[in-house]
């Protein structure tokens, strides 16, 4: 074998890939900045994971997945100095530098050790992952929690518990090799997100675990769960039991059970322990879990709950699925509503949705007509803008921020709330403008990021998308969170960058996994890497190495074809 040869086959068995520039490592998102080392460090069953204190979340978690790779319990410690001993992980926050922030780390392997060095746990757990990234694939090792699928074809099993996966369940290796090399790195954007839809198609509060796993695995920080919609009201509140009745799903819509079948679930909400469940195995992954709850529109299951939020004309019920604005009552559910989810959702953003909001019944509601002469509202978005603006108010009260949908803009929200872009085209100019009073704001444009959609025009071959819209890998790769106009301007209004699974067409978590990857692998790199490094044909490169990890990882996902080849 040549002297090329013995370094490519190094390369790839060490998740190496050799660019055009050299030797690049395959790792997703694309770190800052990468040197390359000389030699390897082996990672054993007995090597010692060390943290200082702070860290310890970070190293169990990297323990953890050790664990999982080698079939034998592998136990952090506390450390004893900020030297890395020989032949241990050591994760420390002496020296760090403070300028790369709590989300930073500078990681360091050498033959010795390896020193993960950040501010703050974030930055540390960030490290570890990268860490994991460069030993190969089976560091990602993990009993499948669901079957695949592929292409058009269907598999349902219903998944795994997560929360103590079985370590004999692995194929274990022996010992893991890791390239020496030193990494520096920072994300782009503190908001990198995804959204995923229980109130269409519910999901176990174990699948849910799986999906906040799985992102942790590509520095994704924050799962926006859409609880509430008009198909269903999807988390327990005490107050108001009447919101999630039990047998609701099975006698107002009998063909949405029967396409819930795999589940085999008499409710189709969480409890509030198991939501709390939920945030505690995400906080430990660094995943913030953002609760939306919608209103006032979407609001169909709210409405069969609380009928008495409803608008009305001379006393009398209006058909609708929209909440009144103009009656007191709806406040006082609404903020009784979330004291409770306030105690459940520690997040500092709680979304309202706000989204898509018939406003028909309000011209003609008794209630509302009163409430606009009383505020002097000249028309029914100017009422959506007094709602969504008392909404606000009320949760900064608690301390919280609001975010919403980019309707929020077109209706005046003040620039204390945060707006999801999602109307590719449509909202521009509302963004626009609402950015110039320094709005701050998410980007998750309909064009790049609703991975709902097809993600190949070969339609043939895919399972069930959203619509008529492709969203290739490519599409969502390029996908450049700061406009030009906010760029020139205030760049720091921009938090970063979400993708959307909408749940109408996901009818198992196998699909929903599917339509998350490999999409949400560009989307971690446009969310955390540099802008400057991007670049779509390197980036398809290290995903085909990255594929092997999730397969390590039993997650489902579409394999590339020709048409996310570069061209
Ligand atoms: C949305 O897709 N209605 C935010
Ligand atoms: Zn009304």
């Amino acid at each position: 074998m040549n002297t090329i040869r013995i370094a490519i086959l190094f390369a790839v068995l060490s998740g190496l890939a050799i660019g055009a520039a050299g030797a690049t490592p395959s790792l997703i998102p694309k770190p800052m900045k990468v040197t390359a080392g000389e030699g390897t460090f082996q990672i054993t069953p007995e090597t010692n994971v060390l943290y200082a204190a702070g860290l310890a979340d970070a190293a169990d978690y990297l323990a953890g997945r050790l664990s999982l790779a080698f079939g034998k319990p592998v136990a952090a410690r506390p450390a004893r100095g900020t030297t890395v001993p020989s032949g241990a992980v050591l994760l420390t926050a002496a020296g760090a530098d403070a300028k790369l922030g709590a989300e930073g780390y500078s990681l360091t392997v050498s033959k010795n050790g390896v020193s993960i060095c950040a501010a703050k746990a974030p930055g540390a757990f960030y490290g570890a992952i990268t860490l994991l990234q460069l030993a190969p694939p089976a560091a990602f090792r993990a009993p499948a929690m669901v079957e695949g699928v592929l292409g058009g074809k269907q598999t349902v099993k219903p998944p795994r518990p997560c929360d103590e996966p079985n370590i004999a369940g692995a194929k274990p290796v022996g010992s893991l090799a890791v390239p020496c090399a030193t990494v520096v790195d920072k994300p782009r954007f503190q908001w990198r997100g995804l959204l995923i839809d229980p109130a269409r198609h519910f999901w176990t509060i174990d699948e849910l675990k799986q999906y906040v796993d799985y992102m942790a695995i590509h520095k994704l920080n924050s799962l926006q769960i859409h609880l509430t919609d008009h198909q269903n009201w999807c988390a327990e509140i005490m107050k108001y039991p009447a919101l999630t009745p039990e047998k609701r799903l099975n006698e107002a819509d009998p063909d949405r059970v029967a396409r819930q079948t795999y589940h085999k679930l008499a409710r189709h909400y969480y409890t509030q322990k198991e939501l709390k469940s939920l945030v505690a195995f995400a906080a430990k992954r660094f995943v913030n879990i953002v609760p939306e709850f919608e209103m006032p529109g979407h609001s169909g299951a709210f409405l069969r709950g609380c009928p008495q939020c409803g608008c009305t004309v001379g006393g009398k019920q209006m058909r609708g699925g929209e909440v009144c604005p103009g009656k007191e009552k709806t406040y006082q559910v609404l903020q009784g509503m979330l004291d409770e989810m306030l105690e459940v959702f520690p997040s500092r953003y709680i979304h309202i949705g706000a989204d898509e909001c018939g406003k028909r019944n309000w011209r003609k509601c008794t209630d509302c007509q009163k409430r606009m002469r009383a505020e002097g509202l000249k028309d029914v978005t100017q009422l959506h803008g007094y709602f969504v603006g008392r909404m606000s108010k009320y949760l900064q009260g608690k301390g919280r921020t609001l975010v919403g949908w980019d309707e929020i803009l077109e209706s005046g929200a003040k620039a204390g709330a945060i707006g999801m872009y999602w109307r590719s085209g449509r909202s521009d100019n509302i963004v626009k403008k609402a950015s110039a009073n320094g709005q701050y704001l998410v980007m998750t444009p309909t064009a790049h990021c609703y991975f709902d959609y097809w993600q190949s025009p070969d339609k043939k071959s895919e399972p069930q998308g959203f619509g008529r819209s492709v969203i290739t890998m490519k599409k969502a790769y390029e996908l450049e969170p700061l406009p030009d106009y906010i760029k020139k301007t205030n760049p720091k209004l921009v938090l970063g960058a979400q993708a959307n699974l909408w749940g109408e067409r996901m009818k198992s978590f196998p699909h929903i996994l599917y339509q998350t990857y490999p999409r949400a692998c560009a989307l971690s790199e446009v969310a955390w890497s540099p802008p400057e490094g991007r670049n779509y044909a390197e980036f398809h490169a290290r995903l085909l190495l990255h594929l092997k990890r999730l397969d390590a990882a039993g997650i489902n996902y579409r394999q590339p074809t020709d048409i996310d080849k570069p061209k």
